[in-house]
């Protein structure tokens, strides 16, 4: 009898171990702002809890940069277009504001607010680092009001972990990948080409080759078509990654966008694995070090930045 109260007591306290488990915040990055998250999605309420504002958040922060390209007549300072032509080595002869117009005669220029400044919005944003596999987040990724992805993003086969919906996803041209309907396809331009490729994707399809073979037409839907200024670019270049690194990497760039977009960001998939691969969460090899290898972004900086801003309560990050 006493055996049999004794095994409920165990079973009882397991029970309590393994909801605690569930329902627990984050290894890391609770600050004062902090609140404790969920098995799934903060709720509006707790939104409201994330004030951000340390003195140096708000050093670096600017909402006064938009994140979208709008296509309105000199939209692009002298200083942003010299820099951004820099990047993949562009000429300095190109016609941008041709280029641009000629953009939005193929997609629907971004009319007034795109998204509701006001609204409690929540986010994830899912970076394409191995150290989700096995992580289990999946359901806690999906159930936020946006989801992230970028690049070569998988999510067949790899649900557990990385979850299933996807409201936005950012790429460049010889990144891209079709989409379903009603995802958000968000461009992020490096140079003057790429603006002419998500147009001619759209179209004709006459253009083929970047630096690469890229995509000669792109299944997504046309009207979701987000484009991200250069201006916004440099503006993380400059006051974020304090202009280590040539350019922000796609998945720093995405969590940018949803601070300037979201009022809560929770953060997934990024930095090495706990073996310190630098790989994929879909490739085998982890040894690859694909994102790091490139150097043209300084991943040790936006990892610091990461943390900070995890530390003072800023975002969530799910390690
Ligand atoms: O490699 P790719 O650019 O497609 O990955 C998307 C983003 O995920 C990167 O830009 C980077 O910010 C993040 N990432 C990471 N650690 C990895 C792989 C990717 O932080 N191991």
């Amino acid at each position: 009898m006493l055996c049999q109260r004794h095994a409920q007591v165990v079973l009882a306290l397991c029970l309590l171990l393994v909801l605690w488990q569930c329902f627990r915040a984050p290894t890391d990055g609770l600050g004062p702002f902090s609140w404790a998250p969920t098995l799934l999605a903060p709720s509006a309420a707790r939104c409201t809890a994330g004030t951000r504002g340390s003195a140096w958040f708000n050093a670096h922060y600017n909402t006064a940069v938009g994140p979208l390209l709008t296509g309105t007549a000199h939209e692009l300072s002298s200083d942003v277009v010299q820099w951004w032509l820099t990047l993949q080595g562009s000429s300095s002869g190109v016609h941008l504001q041709a280029i641009i117009q000629q953009l939005f005669t193929v997609l629907p220029a971004p009319a007034g607010s795109v998204w509701d400044p006001s609204r409690c919005r929540t986010c994830a944003v899912v970076g394409n680092s191995g150290r989700l596999n096995g992580s289990g987040h999946g359901l806690r990724i999906d159930a936020h009001d946006w989801v992230l992805r970028m690049n070569r993003a998988k999510i067949t086969g790899f649900e557990m972990d990385v979850g299933m919906r996807t409201t936005h996803h950012f790429m460049y041209p010889e990144s891209a990948v079709n989409l379903g309907p009603g995802i958000h396809l968000v461009l992020i331009p490096f140079k003057p080409l790429d603006l002419q490729w998500v147009a001619s994707a759209f179209s004709t399809g006459e253009l083929t080759h970047t630096y690469v073979r890229v995509k000669q037409f792109i299944k997504a839907d046309r009207d979701k078509v987000l484009v991200l200024s250069p201006a916004f670019l440099k503006y993380i270049h400059d006051n974020w990654t304090g202009q280590q690194g040539r350019y922000p990497s796609t998945g720093f760039t995405a969590l940018l966008f949803a601070l300037h977009a979201c009022q809560q960001v929770s953060v997934f998939g990024f930095g090495a694995d706990s073996e310190g691969n630098w790989h994929h969460y879909w490739e085998k090899n982890r040894w690859s070090g694909a994102f790091r290898r490139t150097r043209v972004h300084n991943a040790d900086v936006e990892f610091s930045l990461i943390q900070r801003l995890a530390a003072e309560g800023t975002i969530l990050f799910y390690k």
